[in-house]
This record gives structure tokens, C-alpha cells and sequence, in this order.
């Protein structure tokens, strides 16, 4: 088949080299040109596990090109995808205009029948929207489709490879069948294909991206109560994982959850019930109860230094809003060295990954240090703040000797306390007091 995926990012990336690597040819489109000059010189853009090879391989095999040619590639493909960002506007409302852009363009490009379908994460009748937007644009026949996108960052070729399911939201049973067909390769072991109508499949996405957050902000209320009452929250996880009928996902207690995804699907959720007059009381709890979690993080450290964070050398470990990404949107690290450095506290941090995105985001006002060691070297203080896995076992005897002071805040819960204090460090965690 031959497939447009419009927008280059996250999704689009991860869809349109997936889509390649099961013999489509794909143009990946996008209106930054920079990106796409890079992504030719075979530089990708983000962290992603798996990618790279993936990329490599099908643009060598020439199934899979690069462009900001909307018009071209729109004319040569048949199933055009719509992945471009849905970011919240200043009253959590998802801004579409983006999606609506493209919507115009390519009805502007088509010169014959296309399926078009939204991979965006778009509230409820945006498809609706599109489809009069595409009518307005051309006079050639065309179906829409919606078909949510699901990907983890951090697994997302795997998760695009093997999704649990495959959505598909079609009002009418042929265009539906194109999509089964075109996602076969990738649910061969049995995960089913959902045909939903349009609207049902908008509100699919939210509703499982909701729920999932409502789980981390749960289990995080849980631990901020056994914080005060005195109880274990990682055994309340395990108790409650156990429970077939809750099971283990999203269940561990933090500084609360970022991304481009949770903290924005839940405020244009929220923003959908209000058109409705509905008020989603469960989703603007999560959401409230995500907006302290990173601020609780920093009270304990501000409770710890009783005489202020003037002058004190905090190191910070993790900056990507979670392992396995380089990604920083609505990072819950942005919020807390943010509030470090307001109260006069000097902050080195290291990740991974992200250091560049850092570097982006906050300028000279954070040093960055090369490695997790050189980030805690004469520091009062380490904070714990993304759970990667070259953080999990780190030399606690040469971190003693280097740090100034060893204190722990670990706002990821990856150390045991008894083996901390054991080794001689004070240590904080979440929800085990
Ligand atoms: N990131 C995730 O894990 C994830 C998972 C599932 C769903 N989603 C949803 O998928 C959508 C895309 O998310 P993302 O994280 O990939 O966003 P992103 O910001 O990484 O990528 C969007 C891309 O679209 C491009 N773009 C914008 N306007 C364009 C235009 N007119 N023409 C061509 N390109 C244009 C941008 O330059 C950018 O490269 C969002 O709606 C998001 O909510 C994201």
C-alpha cells in the first residue's frame, strides 16, 4: 500500500517506519524542514529503542522517504495518516489546529479517491470537523477514519509491532477493512482489531489514557496517606497488584506522571465534559492530585534543610518524563528543579537521554554533568526523579565519599530504605516512612 503519515514526530515517526518495515511504501511528512533534512542524513530526532535500525534498513530498501511535499505525497499514496501534535491551549482545551491544517492541505493536494485517517488524539467529533474541512478542499470522493494511537514511549515499536488492540473508527464497513487489512501484519497473534463508529473510537483514546492516570494518581494519594499514617506503600502495590481483578499496571507511587500525553488528554477530557455541561469530578481530582505530587516532592526537601536551599548543591537524577525517552513535555523534573532553583538551591543534573532537550528548556540556569556520579559530587543532597535502569544499582560507597552530605530523596521508590540507612545515607521515599 502506499501510505502518507503527515506529521513526523512520536507517533508519526514510530507508525510510518513500522508501516515500512511490513512492506508499505511510506512518505513521512513534515512542515519542519529541519527535522527532515536530518531525518535524510539518517539523524533521528528522538530517543526511541529499536528506531534507528528500523529507519535505516527501510530507507536503504527504499520503502520509506522523507519530505515537507505534502502535495506529492498525497498524490501518490492511497491511505493518508494524520499524526500531528494535539497540545493543550491555556484552558486544557486540545488545540486542533494542526489537525485542521492538514485537513485543509490534503484536501487541497487529492487528485482521486484517498482514505484519510486521524491518528491524532482529537476530542470527540473532530473527525466530524475534518471530514467538512476535506469537503471544503476537494471534490473527490474519500472516507475518513479514525484509528487512536496507543504507543508507550519507551516501548513504542515494540507496542507498535504488538498492540494490545487495534482501534479502527469507521462509520462505513469497507474503509474499516482497509485498515484491517493494512494493521494484519501486526496482530497475527491474535490481538484483536476493534471497528468502532468515529466518535466511539475519539473517546476510546481519552477514556483509556484517563484511566491510567487516574490509577497513578490513586496510588499516589494512597502513599501520601501512608506517609502520614505510617503504612508501607510499596506492600499496599504489591497487595493490591496481586488482586487479579486490579493487576500490577500504573500502580507505583511518585512524583506524579508527565509526558505530552496523560497531563493534556485528562484537562481536554475534562474541557469536553464542560461543552456538555458534564463535570468529570473523578478526572479533575486526578488532575489535581498530579499538579501537587512533584510540589509534596520538593516540601520534603525544603523540610529536611530547616535553614532554606541557599547554598546547598543539589544533584538530580533523571530529567526525561520517564525511562527510555528523551521526551521532557510536562516532565514532572521541570517542576521541581524549577522550584529548587526559585528558592536559591545550585542544581547539577544528569540523564541519559534528555540533556539536550535540558539544556533546551532551562538554559544556564541548570549545570549538567556527564555522568550520574559527577552529578552528586560535593552535593548536599540527591533527588531521584526518573527510574532508569543505570540509576537502579549504582556504587553507594563511592557516592558516600564524593557527595557532601548523603541524602537520598527518591521520588521513584527504586532503593530498599533498610539497605540505604544501613550504608549510611538519609533516605526519603514516597509513601514508606
Ligand atoms: N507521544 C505519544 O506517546 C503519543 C501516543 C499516542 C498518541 N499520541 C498523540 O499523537 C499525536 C502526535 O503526538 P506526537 O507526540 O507524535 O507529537 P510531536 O509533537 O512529536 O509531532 C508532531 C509533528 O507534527 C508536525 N506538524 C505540525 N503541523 C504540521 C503540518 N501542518 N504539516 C506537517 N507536519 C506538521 C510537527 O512539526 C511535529 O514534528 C498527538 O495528538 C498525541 O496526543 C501521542
Amino acid at each position: 500500500m502506499n501510505i502518507a503519515v503527515i506529521g513526523t514526530g512520536y507517533v508519526g515517526l514510530v507508525a510510518g517506519s513500522c508501516f515500512a518495515e511490513s512492506g508499505n511504501d511510506v512518505w513521512c511528512v513534515d512542515n519542519d524542514a529541519a527535522k527532515i533534512e536530518n531525518l535524510k542524513k539518517g539523524v533521528i530526532p528522538i530517543y526511541e529503542p529499536g528506531l534507528p535500525e528500523i529507519i535505516e534498513r527501510n530507507v536503504r530498501e527504499e520503502r520509506l522517504k522523507f519530505t515537507t511535499d505534502l502535495d506529492t505525497a498525497v498524490k501518490k499514496s492511497f491511505v493518508i495518516f494524520v499524526a500531528v501534535g494535539t497540545p493543550p491551549q491555556p484552558n486544557g482545551a486540545a488545540d486542533l489546529r494542526f489537525v485542521f491544517d492538514v485537513a485543509a492541505s490534503v484536501g487541497r493536494a487529492m487528485d482521486r479517491y484517498k482514505v484519510i485517517v486521524v491518528k491524532s488524539t482529537v476530542p470527540v467529533g473532530t473527525s466530524e470537523q475534518v471530514r467538512k474541512i476535506l469537503k471544503e478542499n476537494t471534490s473527490h470522493p474519500f472516507d475518513l477514519l479514525s484509528n487512536p494511537e496507543f504507543l508507550k514511549q519507551g516501548a513504542a515499536v515494540e507496542d507498535f509491532m504488538k498492540p494490545d488492540r487495534v482501534i479502527v473508527g469507521a462509520d462505513d464497513v469497507r474503509p474499516g477493512e482497509i485498515l484491517r487489512d493494512l494493521y494484519a501484519p501486526f496482530v497475527r497473534t491474535g490481538s484483536p482489531v476493534l471497528v468502532v463508529d468515529v466518535r466511539t473510537a475519539e473517546m476510546l483514546k481519552y477514556a483509556a489514557n484517563a484511566f491510567l492516570a487516574a490509577r497513578i494518581s490513586f496510588m499516589n494519594e494512597i502513599a501520601n496517606l501512608c506517609e502520614e499514617v505510617g503504612a508501607n506503600a510499596d506492600m499496599i502495590r504489591k497487595g493490591l497488584a496481586s488482586d487479579s481483578r486490579i493487576g500490577p499496571a500504573f500502580l507505583f507511587p511518585g512524583v506524579g506522571f508527565g509526558g505530552s500525553c496523560f497531563p493534556k488528554d485528562i484537562k481536554a477530557l475534562i474541557d469536553v465534559g464542560k461543552q456538555h455541561q458534564y463535570d468529570m469530578k473523578i478526572l479533575e481530582a486526578v488532575d489535581a492530585v498530579n499538579q501537587c505530587q512533584p510540589l509534596r516532592f520538593v516540601e520534603k526537601v525544603r523540610s529536611h534543610f530547616k535553614g532554606g536551599l541557599r547554598d546547598k548543591r543539589v544533584g538530580v537524577w533523571g530529567l526525561a518524563f520517564k525511562p527510555r525517552t528523551n521526551d521532557m513535555r510536562d516532565a514532572p523534573a521541570i517542576k521541581i528543579i524549577e522550584s529548587l532553583i526559585a528558592d536559591g538551591a545550585t542544581v547539577t543534573a544528569y540523564d541519559p537521554e534528555a540533556m539536550n532537550e535540558a539544556k533546551r528548556i532551562f538554559g544556564g540556569r541548570l549545570q549538567l554533568a556527564a555522568s550520574n556520579y559527577g552529578c552528586v559530587e560535593g552535593a548536599d543532597a540527591l533527588l531521584i526523579v526518573t527510574e532508569w535502569q543505570a540509576f537502579r544499582h549504582p556504587n553507594f560507597e563511592r557516592m558516600k565519599t564524593i557527595m557532601r552530605d548523603p541524602v537520598i530523596f527518591d521520588g521513584r521508590n527504586i532503593f530498599d530504605p533498610v539497605q540505604l540507612r544501613e550504608l549510611g545515607f538519609t533516605y526519603h521515599s514516597v509513601g514508606r516512612s
